[in-house]
C-alpha cells in the first residue's frame, strides 16, 4: 500500500471518529502528555486501534490520540510518539504528521525533554525552538515525493514560524514565566550524547539535544502546516556537570515543570 493510501485511510478512520475538526495538532514529549489530560471533552484513541500506527515503547510515553478542547480550541494531541531510536523508519515516525495534515490540521505544536547544551541554562528552563540541526543524517522526505503532500525540495528557512514564535515570546512576558530561545539538534540516540558530541554540538551553535521532533517538523514544514516548538530542558547534557545521565532525571524534572509547561502551552492556544 502506498503513503498516500494509509494517509486516506487512517484519517479517515479518525475522522468518522471524531465529534469536532481539530486545528491545532500537539506532540507531546517524554513527561510532558500530561497536557492531554487537560483536554476537555477528550475523545481518546489508543493508537494501538489505529491502522497504520505504530505502537510507542517508551516508559514515560502512552501511546493515544486525545482530542478536544483545550482553552476553546479544537486540538489533536499525541500522548506518546514514535522515536526514530526504536527502530521506527523517518516514514512511520512522521506518520502521524501526516495524518494530521490530512484532518486539515494546519498549526503544529511540537514538544520535547531535551539536554541543555547552552550553559546558562538549567533543568526546568523551557525553550522556544528557533531552528535546528539534524544530527541524525536521515531525512523523512528521502524517496519518492507526492506532489499532493508537498514539494520535493523543502525550504527550511523558516521552519519554525516566526508569528507563533513571538506569540510563545509574549505569553511568557505576559504570565512573567522564564524563556530561553535556541537551536535544537537531533541525535538520533538512543544512546546519550558523549560529552565530546556536546562540545561539538555547542561549537556549532546548538542550544539544546534531543532524540525527536525534527523529523516531525520536516514533514510538518513539508506539509506546509505551521510549527512551534518548545523544549523542556530536563538536564544538562553530557559532559557539563559532573554527573551521569538517566530517563529518571529527564522525567523528574519534566514533572517538577509540569504545571508551568501546561498553563504556558494553554495561555499560547489562547492567543493562536
Ligand atoms: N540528550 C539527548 N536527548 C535527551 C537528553 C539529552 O541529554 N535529555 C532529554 N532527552
Amino acid at each position: 500500500m502506498t503513503l498516500l493510501e494509509k494517509i486516506e485511510q487512517t484519517s479517515s478512520y479518525i475522522q468518522e471518529i471524531l465529534k469536532d475538526k481539530p486545528k491545532v495538532g500537539l506532540i507531546l514529549g517524554s513527561g510532558l502528555g500530561v497536557l492531554a489530560d487537560e483536554i476537555d471533552n477528550p475523545q481518546i484513541i489508543p493508537y494501538s486501534e489505529i491502522p497504520h500506527f505504530p505502537v510507542s515503547t517508551v516508559e514515560g510515553h502512552a501511546g493515544e490520540l486525545v482530542c478536544g478542547t483545550l482553552k476553546g480550541k479544537h486540538v489533536l494531541a499525541m500522548k506518546g510518539r514514535f522515536h526514530y531510536y526504536e527502530g521506527y523508519t523517518m516514514e512511520e515516525v512522521t506518520f502521524p504528521v501526516r495524518v494530521m495534515k490530512a484532518l486539515g490540521i494546519g498549526t503544529v505544536i511540537v514538544t520535547n525533554a531535551a539536554g541543555g547544551v547552552n550553559t546558562e541554562f538549567e533543568p526546568g528552563d523551557l525553550m522556544i525552538i528557533e531552528d535546528h540541526i539534524n544530527f541524525a543524517f536521515d531525512n523523512p522526505l528521502m524517496g519518492k515525493n507526492h506532489s499532493q503532500l508537498g514539494k520535493r525540495f523543502t525550504d527550511m528557512s523558516n521552519a519554525y514560524n516566526k508569528d507563533l514564535i513571538k506569540v510563545a515570546e509574549e505569553v511568557a512576558e505576559l504570565i512573567r514565566m522564564k524563556i530561553r530561545k535556541g537551536t535544537y539538534t537531533f541525535m538520533s540516540g538512543p544512546t546519550y550524547e558523549t560529552p565530546a558530541e556536546i562540545k561539538m554540538i555547542k561549537f556549532l551553535g546548538g542550544d539544546a539535544v534531543g532524540m525527536s521532533t525534527v523529523p516531525e517538523v520536516m514533514v510538518a514544514v513539508h506539509s506546509e502546516m505551521k510549527v512551534l516548538g518548545i523544549s523542556c530542558i530536563s538536564n544538562m547534557a553530557a559532559g557539563i556537570l559532573d554527573q551521569p545521565l538517566n530517563h529518571e532525571e529527564v522525567i523528574e524534572t519534566t514533572q517538577m515543570v509540569k504545571a508551568q509547561f501546561i498553563s504556558y502551552i494553554k495561555q499560547i492556544l489562547l492567543k493562536i
